[in-house]
């Protein structure tokens, strides 16, 4: 197994370095004249055309990259769009017809819940699509139509190039809808596909993050909980930064929307409690910023992450990150491998087996 961890020490480590691949490899075949072509998955136009309104079902990791999911297409292509947890789905008894389109999420294509939540929705008369990694999966058996993603196999329980590479789909599947329902003109969607097709190279850059995060790492390590905040994409980001911590550094965390913090969760800052702040998007900055000052006021120890602000004064938190330069629609992407990278080193400080954590599955075919 040396062999196909490719020389790192981990597999988790490994798949992190894959993601620029990964992305290319899904990105790729899915561009025609800087458009989003998905002939070659055979999903044809018209399984968009009547949609008037979107469901994302999955679990875990996959059910986060939903919620960035449904940020897009609702910006992008002006779709409504909910992102429910499969294990609640499945039981919520549902109001689906034949202009719902339901979009399943799962690396693994075999997860029960959100199986059981595809075929809930085919029973209810909705269209099915489903953007998995396993070729001839259950999941991917059953749906009417497969986006596949091309990470490759995912061996370390926490999800990092899967999770990636569904970031992709969801950006592809956005911009496949403005171009279908004609609410974004072709020159701004070339422009998103291509710097969708530059994406690969961004998280190449990031992978240099490794030194600076390991560093932060050592800070929150002994840590006994944190917090992970946000607004819009970086919520979104949060969620899963937050789970990835969890799965393999058994540090307790939770990712809080920025301005809900106030109403209950900050009574738990307090002295030295560490608080993972992403404010990577111009539009809530400022406000994201007065969030940080409450938490800091409080005696949380800050790791801001923004993206490049050549103005920000650094006094205002403990540790800043900056992304390299990226249009905010895209931060998610650089923003996802810092957070990989502080559970890694945040893991790997504490001695813990990073591939393997306790009580955990990769593929969970229980209910
Ligand atoms: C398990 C794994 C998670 C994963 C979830 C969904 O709980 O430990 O990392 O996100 O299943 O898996 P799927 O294969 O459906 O994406």
């Amino acid at each position: 197994s040396a062999a196909r961890k490719n020389g790192y020490d981990t597999f988790m480590l490994k798949e992190i370095h894959d993601q620029p691949e990964a992305l290319l490899n899904t990105i790729m075949p899915r561009v025609k004249n800087s458009l989003p072509d998905f002939e070659t998955d055979g999903i044809p136009d018209s399984l968009f055309e009547q949609v008037n309104r979107i469901i994302i079902t999955a679990c875990g990791t996959a059910m986060h990259a939903g919620l960035v999911g449904k940020n897009r297409m609702e910006r992008l292509a002006g779709i409504p769009v909910s992102v429910e947890i499969a294990s609640e789905f499945r039981y919520s008894n549902p109001i689906l017809d034949k202009n719902t389109l339901v979009i399943t999420i799962s690396q693994s294509g075999e997860t029960a819940d959100t199986l059981a939540a595809l075929r809930l929705a085919k029973e209810k008369g909705a269209k099915t699509l489903s953007v998995v990694n396993i070729k001839g999966s259950s999941i991917a058996r059953e749906s009417d139509y497969v986006f596949y993603t091309h990470a490759g196999p995912e061996i370390a329980v926490a999800s990092t190039k899967a999770y990636m590479v569904q970031l992709a789909a969801m950006y592809l599947i956005a911009l496949k809808l403005c171009c279908v329902k004609k609410t974004q003109t072709d020159c701004f969607i070339r422009n998103e596909i291509q710097n969708l097709e530059k994406i690969s190279d961004s998280i190449e850059s990031m992978l240099d993050y490794a030194e600076q995060v390991e560093q932060i790492a050592k800070e929150i390590k002994d840590a006994s909980s944190l917090f992970y905040i946000g607004r819009g994409l970086d919520y979104a980001l949060s969620q899963e930064g937050s789970i990835k911590l969890k799965e393999i550094s058994y540090i307790h965390s939770e990712a809080y929307a920025a301005g809900e913090l106030k109403h209950g969760t900050i009574s738990l800052i307090t002295d030295g409690v560490p608080v993972i702040a992403l404010a990577t998007q111009k539009d809530v900055y400022a406000k994201m910023i007065s969030n940080v000052q409450e938490v800091r006021s409080r005696g949380g120890k800050v790791v801001l992450i923004t993206s490049q602000m050549p103005h920000l004064d650094s006094s205002i938190c403990d540790y800043h990150i900056a992304l390299p330069q990226i249009e905010d629609d895209f931060a998610p992407f650089c923003a996802a491998v810092i957070l990989q990278y502080l559970a890694y080193f945040t893991a790997s400080l504490r001695g813990l087996d990073v591939d393997q954590p306790r009580n955990l599955a990769k593929s969970v075919t229980v209910e």
